[in-house]
């Protein structure tokens, strides 16, 4: 309720007129205190806003004449952290792989680089632990289908398994049966002799006519005995230890269709420091040469 403002006999204040239910409001200033923080803020608003980025226009914002950025803050800080490992990458780039596995700390250095990009283009095919799967090798064991050394595990990841590069590791083995190379029976017998080498055959007369036909068929590039040939990527078929499976269902489909197992070539994907420290780290993983 409005009324008129009149002077409180009690404590001496104006009142404001305000009134409800008889009780009236008295017109004491705002504490000086309040007031001086209400002043304070405002000039710190203004101030604010001439330093610092503030008012959104249609196209831009207001830059504030200290000209700060987070994104350059963020630009810079990376910017920081690139310079502290170009340094290392440099010296990664100019040693050999012996020489950094040589070397304590740029060792280290590659086996933390190298977990990463393995996490990051490896993991979809060869497993989040390296363990591999039907088709895709197990990079932790000492069994190579090309070889564990440095070098050789360099060359598989640089060029690819019968990748698109033109320096990729290649060799096929032939699609037996749909190439009209053997005949069903034979491709059985084969496969039994095959089984005969890791001790799972279950005929051992079919396994003897097997013999001769992985004499003449196979041991050109699976070697004597089925032991592999790492120079042209044959497994060793008398370990037990299977690429794509060792009951006689799969090692007839091998030997009837082939296999043809493909790894990209990295060399255009990933900087040349990314492929070393790759090597380094799988070579670590367990079976480096
Ligand atoms: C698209 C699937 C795929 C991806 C991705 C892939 N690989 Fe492979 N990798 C293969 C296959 C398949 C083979 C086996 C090829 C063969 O049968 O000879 C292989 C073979 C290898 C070999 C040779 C193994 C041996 O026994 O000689 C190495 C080393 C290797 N990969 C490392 C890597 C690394 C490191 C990466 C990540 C940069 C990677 N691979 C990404 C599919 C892949
Ligand atoms: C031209 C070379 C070549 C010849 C000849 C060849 N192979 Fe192979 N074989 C390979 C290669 C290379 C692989 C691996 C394919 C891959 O990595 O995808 C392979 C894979 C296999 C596998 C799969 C092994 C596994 O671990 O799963 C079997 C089984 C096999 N060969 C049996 C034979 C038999 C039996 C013969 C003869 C009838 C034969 N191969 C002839 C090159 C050959």
């Amino acid at each position: 309720m409005a009324g008129t403002p009149r002077k409180d006999e009690i404590s001496g204040v104006e009142t404001t007129g305000h009134k409800w239910d008889d009780i009236e409001e008295l017109n004491n200033p705002l504490p000086r205190w309040w007031l001086w923080v209400f002043y304070a803020s405002v000039l710190w608003a203004v101030v604010y806003w001439i330093a610092m980025p503030a008012w959104p226009g249609i196209s831009d914002y207001t830059k504030g004449m200290l000209g700060y950025s987070q994104r350059n803050v963020v630009q810079n800080e990376l910017a920081a952290v690139k310079a502290s490992r170009a340094e290392w990458d440099q010296q990664i780039l100019n040693s050999s792989l012996e020489e950094i596995v040589k070397d304590d700390t740029l060792n280290q250095y590659a086996l933390a680089a190298g977990k990463a990009a393995f996490g990051d283009n490896c993991t979809g095919c060869h497993g989040s632990g390296a363990q591999g799967g039907k088709g895709y090798p197990n990079l932790n064991d000492d069994h190579w289908l090309w070889g564990g050394s440095l070098e050789e595990i360099h060359t598989s990841i640089a060029y690819g398994i019968r990748s698109t590069h033109e320096d990729t590791r290649v060799n096929d083995m032939s699609a037996f049966l749909r190439d009209e190379i053997l005949e069903k029976a034979e491709i059985s017998d084969v496969a039994e002799y095959v089984m005969s080498l890791s001790g799972t055959a279950t005929d051992a007369q079919a396994a003897s006519r097997g013999e001769e036909l992985f004499v003449d068929n196979c041991v050109a590039c699976h070697s004597e005995g089925g032991l592999g040939n790492r120079d042209l990527g044959a497994p060793n078929l008398a370990d037990s230890l299977w690429l794509y499976g060792g009951d006689k269902a799969t090692i007839i489909q091998s030997i009837a269709y082939g296999r043809k197992g493909v790894m990209p070539t990295w060399e255009a994907r990933l900087d040349p420091v990314t492929i070393k420290a790759l090597s380094i780290y799988v070579h670590a993983l367990g079976g480096g040469e």
